[in-house]
Order: C-alpha cells, then sequence, then structure tokens
C-alpha cells in the first residue's frame, strides 16, 4: 500500500512522537523529590489510619487510637516508609530533614495541615504554591487561580522553575490561550472562559461545528452548495495513483493506493503473482525497482 504525501507525512510524525521523550530519562528535580517524599508520607498516613484498631468500637480502642494518633511511634512507622533502601537520594533528603519533618509531626501540623505547602514550599522553599512558578514563585500568566485560562500549562508551575508563560492545550494559543487555533473555533467565551471547539473534519477554518460552517475548506475538499464537500481523487481525470495495476481507493479528505490482493508491491508497479514467483526463483536477477 502506498499513502499519498499528506498520509505519510502523518505517519512520520507519528512516529516521532512514539520515540521516547528525552525528558523521560531526566533525574528528577528537588522539588520533584520533595513531592515524592511528601506523596509517600501521606499516603503512610493513610496505611497507618485503620492500624491498632479492631474495627470494633469500645471505649478502650477509641483512646488506644487517639493516642496513637499523634504518636511518635506512628510517626516512626510512616518515616521507614518513605524511601527504598535503595533509593540513595531520598534516603539522603531523608535524613538531612527528619528533624522539620518531626517538628511539623508534634508540633505544627494543626497550624499548617498542608504538609507540602508547609514541607516543600514554605520551609525547604524547593516548590512553589500551585498556580505559581520561578524562584520567587510568582503567580502564572493568567493568574494563580486558572492559570493559563484553564486552557493550557504555565511553564514552571509549582516549581522554583520556568518562565510562568502559557504552552497551550491543542486548540487554543495566545499568551493566556484564550484564541482559537486554525481548526478551532470559539464555542463559549466570557470574562473567565474561553473554549475553542474543533471544525469539522473538511474545514481547515470555521466559525461553527459542521461542514457548512467552514472559512476555508480542508485539503482534499471543496465547496459545493455552501458545504466543503470530499473530492473523490480517485475519479479524478488526472489519476491518483500512477503504479501499474494499481487500485484507488477514495477516502475522506484523501485516497489510498492499493494493489490487489496477491499482487506484490514494487516501487512502480503491482507484480501478479505468476511474475512475482518467476522473479522470486532466479536470485541473481536484481528485484525489480533497483533494475534501471
Ligand atoms: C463563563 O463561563 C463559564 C463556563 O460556562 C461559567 O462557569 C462562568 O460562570 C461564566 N462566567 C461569567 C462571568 O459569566
Amino acid at each position: 500500500m502506498r499513502l499519498p504525501r499528506r498520509a505519510a507525512l502523518g505517519l512520520l510524525s507519528l512516529l516521532l512522537l512514539l520515540l521516547p521523550a528525552p525528558e523521560a530519562a531526566k533525574k528528577p528535580t528537588p522539588c520533584q523529590r520533595c513531592r515524592g517524599l511528601v506523596d509517600k508520607f501521606n499516603q503512610g498516613l493513610v496505611d497507618t489510619a485503620k492500624k491498632n484498631f479492631g474495627g470494633g468500637n469500645t471505649a478502650w480502642e477509641e483512646k488506644t487510637l487517639s493516642k496513637y494518633e499523634s504518636s511518635e511511634i506512628r510517626l516512626l512507622e510512616i518515616l521507614e516508609g518513605l524511601c527504598e533502601s535503595s533509593d540513595f537520594e531520598c534516603n539522603q533528603m531523608l535524613e538531612a530533614q527528619e528533624e522539620h519533618l518531626e517538628a511539623w509531626w508534634l508540633q505544627l501540623k494543626n497550624e499548617y495541615p498542608d504538609l507540602f505547602e508547609w514541607f516543600c514550599v514554605k520551609t525547604l522553599k524547593l516548590c512553589c504554591s500551585p498556580g505559581t512558578y520561578g524562584p520567587d514563585c510568582l503567580a502564572c500568566q493568567g493568574g494563580s487561580q486558572r492559570p493559563c485560562s484553564g486552557n493550557g500549562h504555565c511553564s514552571g508551575d509549582g516549581s522554583r522553575q520556568g518562565d510562568g508563560s502559557c504552552r497551550c492545550h491543542v486548540g487554543y494559543q495566545g499568551p493566556l490561550c484564550t484564541d482559537c487555533m486554525d481548526g478551532y473555533f470559539s464555542s463559549l467565551r466570557n470574562e473567565t472562559h474561553s473554549v475553542c471547539t474543533a471544525c469539522d473534519e473538511s474545514c481547515k477554518t470555521c466559525s461553527g461545528p459542521t461542514n457548512r460552517d467552514c472559512g476555508e475548506c480542508e485539503v482534499g475538499w471543496v465547496l459545493d452548495e455552501g458545504a466543503c464537500a470530499d473530492v473523490d481523487e480517485c475519479s479524478l481525470a488526472e489519476k491518483a495513483c500512477v503504479r501499474k495495476n494499481e487500485n484507488c481507493y477514495n477516502t475522506p479528505g484523501s485516497y489510498v493506493c492499493v494493489c490487489p490482493d496477491g499482487f506484490e508491491e514494487t516501487e512502480d508497479a503491482c507484480v501478479p503473482p505468476a511474475e512475482a514467483e518467476a522473479t522470486e526463483e532466479s536470485p541473481t536477477q536484481l528485484p525489480a525497482h533497483e533494475d534501471l
């Protein structure tokens, strides 16, 4: 099967997407490590919450449970589960910060119930609160409540890095991700919210959801009675599929060129079964497409 150029380009970019991203192998930042530690701590809180609790409801059980709840024993149990023994950097951070965690557990957790905020943001200054970025934890573009209008990712959000600018989700553009990309139309817009919705597949640009709302038709479609209609490339005067014996199939917006069943594909022809076998039986002969 041979694909037209546009489809081939699509396949190529799909392949590039499937390759592992270079970030995947990056070491976690100090903020990510801190966040990981806090996540594990919170998990430890959940795991120890029901401990020493038989499920009954006796006065004795309630008393021991409430004592255990804020006990140093429970803290030690949580700390023990924080780092894998092989995770050197986690253990190093834990060792250096154990006193902080103990102080929080014994004295500060009522005043600062959010451990991430108290530990990673306020105390160690490794992270920023959600919606803020950079060394001084400034508000992201579009404000810390809904950075990038809720339509993008703020560079450095929640870390001490980045520049607070927006990387918009698909369909959105502009410094605050409030504008619609080509191929999308604005389906809702007020002071705080902007929603962009995909055009019909037949439109390159549009003002609404159907093929009658196109501003310009997409490649492979033509304007016909006020709507963009599919071009049947296979019935055009100029043949779309040019190899010998090749079949053409129209698809929405495009077409495919396919050799008939049992035919062998070569660069410039579909070779019928009998001829293909003959070629295979004489290995000294070069394959047809190099035989120029
Ligand atoms: C803007 O639209 C959003 C989404 O429909 C809605 O939740 C919000 O209340 C609207 N705001 C104003 C100011 O109209």
